[in-house]
């Protein structure tokens, strides 16, 4: 773990250095958990939104894409339970003065126990080699039992407690379990309170009497208060779906792990409307196309995972979230809810207006059930960052770092490279390059060795280096220089459009979904 702690240190370091993401407000000492984007981190943000976005709304005719306002009426908040349920459990330590999420220390120890009995089992595989039985050994070693059991009662003992909201029960877990603050080291905590996340702000001027209104803490609020409007304007017939992208605030108390937990971050969001009843079936259809969505991407199947919710959102019936194995263990990177008829009729509640779908099959009116699915675009960003940061040995002793992000997403597609220079290599570059910018984004890039240029491009992840050197004045061939396996193939400059488009291509990456 301590070595995984390392690689992410580098990895923050490794997004400054590269223009991928900065501290917000660096210059004055920056903004708690608020970052922004750098050159080529805008690049990779965007193709993933594009990846997201296109596999949604080209591959399902029937969902439809929307952009909302990020203000909305304060009674949107009321309906959908935030202003009353949107809260965390927070403790302090007395002598420290942190303050923790309570459900974050007790998952922290729950992942204790499971390191301990991966432990066990790695030196196990060790020592016994080839002939290791794993599964015999979880059900018989005495130590594994014993941290398995252990595990499983703090489990379910803090399941009950959120489920039956008991901060008390909480606290005394944290107690029982020996938990200590990594600040002071003690256990002398304060007890348990929710806090509510949402930021709220004013709207029009304090002398007319301004109204309290609030960031919105989920695009999904959004998407069903324009059901009606794109269900009519759309002429959409029950199962639809609402996708959007945007922005989403949260006054997050924990907020560690660089990206992974912010301030202002990015969802992108699916709001599936479909008939009561068909809900289960329709939300193991999108667990599943979810899951293909990331794998497609190649990054390592061992690298996700479900993870059923123990505590169901006040308005879910079914939860799980896609977790990636990030540097600081396997982490939610989206989650897929069954939000049932909740939304929705709270709004028709609210609103006093009839949001209904009259179903011509089933001759009926009725308020659509949802399954939603919800990624954020920071955390898929750093899953994939994660997942593609290489520090490697070279045959001459070298390290390069490389970033082996898919091709389709890297913000840089082509580097183009004149061995030198001079002799008219520059300008024969620059005319490859004005021929490929319309259709990629190019780097022209003639300063220091060819080597050097090629480990600039490795390290923001560029795929393809294509390198003009004397012969292509004469012959009109270039070499591709490939990133991961750092071979090089001479091709004819007329055929390098057609070789690079079969392996940029979106279209590949969204047929294995
Ligand atoms: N509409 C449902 C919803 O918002 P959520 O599980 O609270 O559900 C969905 O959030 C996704 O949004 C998460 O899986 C995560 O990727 C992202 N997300 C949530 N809070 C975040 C934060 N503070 N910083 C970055 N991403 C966050």
């Amino acid at each position: 773990m301590a070595q995984q702690e390392e690689v992410f240190k580098k990895l923050i370091s490794h997004c400054k250095e590269y223009g991928f993401v900065f501290p917000s407000s660096e210059i004055y000492d920056g903004l708690g958990a608020v970052y922004d984007y750098g050159q080529n981190g805008v690049e990779l943000k965007n193709n993933i939104k594009k990846y997201w976005w296109d596999s949604m709304t080209l591959l399902n005719e029937n969902v439809v894409g929307i952009d909302s306002a990020i203000f909305m009426h304060p009674t949107i908040w009321k309906a959908s339970g935030h202003v009353d349920a949107f809260n965390d459990p927070l403790i302090d330590n007395k002598d420290s003065k942190k303050r923790y999420r309570a459900d974050v220390l007790i998952e922290e120890q729950i992942a204790k126990y499971e390191d301990k009995i991966n432990k066990e089992v790695e030196k196990a595989a060790k020592r016994f080699g080839e002939t290791f039985d794993e599964q015999k050994f979880r059900e018989t070693n005495p130590r594994v039992l014993e941290n398995e059991a252990k595990k499983e009662a703090l489990h379910t003992r803090f399941a009950k407690a959120l489920n039956d909201s008991n901060l008390e029960e909480l606290r005394q877990i944290i107690i029982d379990e020996e938990i200590v603050d990594p600040v002071s080291g003690t256990k002398n905590w304060t007890e348990v309170r929710q806090f509510n996340l949402m930021f709220s702000t004013e709207m029009g001027s304090t002398a007319d009497g301004a109204t309290k209104i609030y960031l919105r803490p989920e695009t999904a609020q959004g998407i069903f208060v324009n059901f009606l409007n794109v269900q009519k304007s759309g002429r959409m017939k029950i199962p639809f779906g609402i996708a959007q992208i945007g922005k989403a605030f949260r006054n997050e108390i924990v907020a560690r792990q660089f990206i992974f937990r912010m301030r202002e971050f990015e969802q992108m969001e699916m709001q599936f409307f479909v008939r009561p009843g068909e809900e289960l079936a329709w939300f193991d259809r999108w667990k599943q196309t979810r899951m293909r969505w990331h794998k497609a991407l190649g990054l390592g199947d061992k690298k996700y995972r479900f993870h059923d919710h123990d505590k169901l959102a006040h308005y879910a019936n079914a939860a799980t979230d896609i977790e990636f194995e990030m540097p600081f263990g396997f982490k939610e990177v989206e989650g897929i809810h069954s939000r049932t008829d909740f939304d929705l009729s709270s709004h028709e509640k609210f609103s006093g207006k009839r949001i209904q779908f009259f179903d011509p099959e089933l001759n009926q009116s009725y308020v659509p059930y949802v399954i939603e699915t919800s990624i954020g675009v920071d955390r898929m960003f750093l899953s994939v960052l994660a997942g593609s940061y290489f520090e490697e040995k070279l045959e001459n002793g070298e390290t390069r770092v490389v970033l082996r992000i898919p091709a389709v997403l890297a913000p840089v597609k082509l580097a183009v490279l004149p061995l030198i220079k001079k002799d008219g290599l520059p300008e024969k570059a620059r005319e490859i390059m004005d021929n490929l910018k319309f259709d990629y984004h190019c780097q022209y890039d003639e300063k220091d060795s060819i080597g050097k240029r090629y480990r600039r491009q490795d390290a923001i992840g560029t795929p393809y280096c294509i390198t003009v050197d004397h012969d292509s004045l004469t012959d009109n061939q270039v070499t591709i220089r490939y990133r991961d396996t750092m071979e090089q193939e001479r091709v004819p400059v007329d055929q390098l459009k057609q070789i690079i488009a079969e392996k940029l291509s979106m279209k590949h990456l969204l047929k294995k979904i």
